[in-house]
């Protein structure tokens, strides 16, 4: 589904990227792991068109994606969520969903002022998206809460319902239990395993290993710009190289 052939990238003259391989098939969840610095985040600005790569290929479903906008590759159905949620914090729930949703509505002058039947049936399909993804979230009873009252782990939640609006083929999650309570995370990860039962492949950077162990059926792991091994959890974390890469720079 996704294939990464000989990707740098350079910040004045430094090697986040040196050359990545990489290929994702379709359905499960694969976990990114490796030390800080490893380059996993640049990684996912680099696929999501965030960042342009320096040189190497980028395909999705087949097709070159590296050199699209980020709004283009979205649009093919690869999206990507952040480390730092984003959004929009004194909206409500409900309304950061719509935002998100693909192709909105009313977009123009005129069909603002018209509001043809059209864009209306169209606003109540949203808005039945809106209330689905909620619903398998469990946000459903925060919906007319601001965004910015939520707790640490439904803002998480938010942000991936958020990208589940585009309705997406593959997930890219950047550290999506960071900072969040230990119970919430049980939750979020049994959230993740569930939207990879509905068929969305997820790729998940992680760094609590026992969340990788739980989640994940295949493991790359990045050090140093570059994939270094990957296989199943219990096969990379036996690595000894995978084991002297964390103990050098662990934080
Ligand atoms: N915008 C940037 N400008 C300069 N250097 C950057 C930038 N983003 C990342 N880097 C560098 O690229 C390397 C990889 O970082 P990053 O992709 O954030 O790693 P990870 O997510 O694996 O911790 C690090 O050395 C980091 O300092
Ligand atoms: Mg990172």
């Amino acid at each position: 589904m996704l294939e990464i052939s000989g990707v740098t990238r350079q910040f004045a003259g430094v090697h986040a990227l040196s050359g990545v391989d990489m290929t994702i098939g379709k359905g499960g969840i694969t976990g990114v792991i490796g030390p800080n610095g490893a380059g996993k985040t640049t990684l996912f600005n680099c696929i999501s068109g965030i960042l342009p790569i320096s040189s190497g290929e980028i395909r999705f479903m087949g097709e070159r994606i590296d050199g699209l906008r980020s709004d283009q590759i979205s649009g093919r159905g690869l999206v990507r969520t952040f480390q730092l949620a984003r959004g929009f914090p004194r909206l409500t729930v409900l309304e950061n969903l719509l935002l998100y949703g693909a192709d909105q509505p009313g977009e123009g002058l005129l069909q603002a002022l018209v509001r043809s039947r059209a864009s209306i049936r169209r606003e109540e399909e949203l808005i039945e998206k809106a209330l689905t993804i909620a619903g398998r979230l469990k946000l459903a009873h925060v919906l007319d809460n601001k965004a910015s009252d939520l707790s640490g782990g439904q803002k998480k939640l938010l942000e991936i319902g958020r990208a589940l609006m585009r309705d997406p083929d593959m997930l890219l999650l950047d550290e999506p239990m960071a900072g969040v309570n230990p119970s919430l995370v049980r939750e979020i990860g049994d959230r993740l395993i569930s939207i990879a039962e509905a068929g969305i492949t997820i790729v998940l950077i992680e760094h609590q290993m026992d969340l990788i162990a739980r989640l994940c059926q295949h493991v790359i792991v990045m050090a140093d710009g570059k994939r270094m091994i990957e296989g199943t959890f219990d096969f990379v974390a036996g690595n000894i190289e995978v084991q002297n890469a964390y103990m050098g720079t662990r934080r």
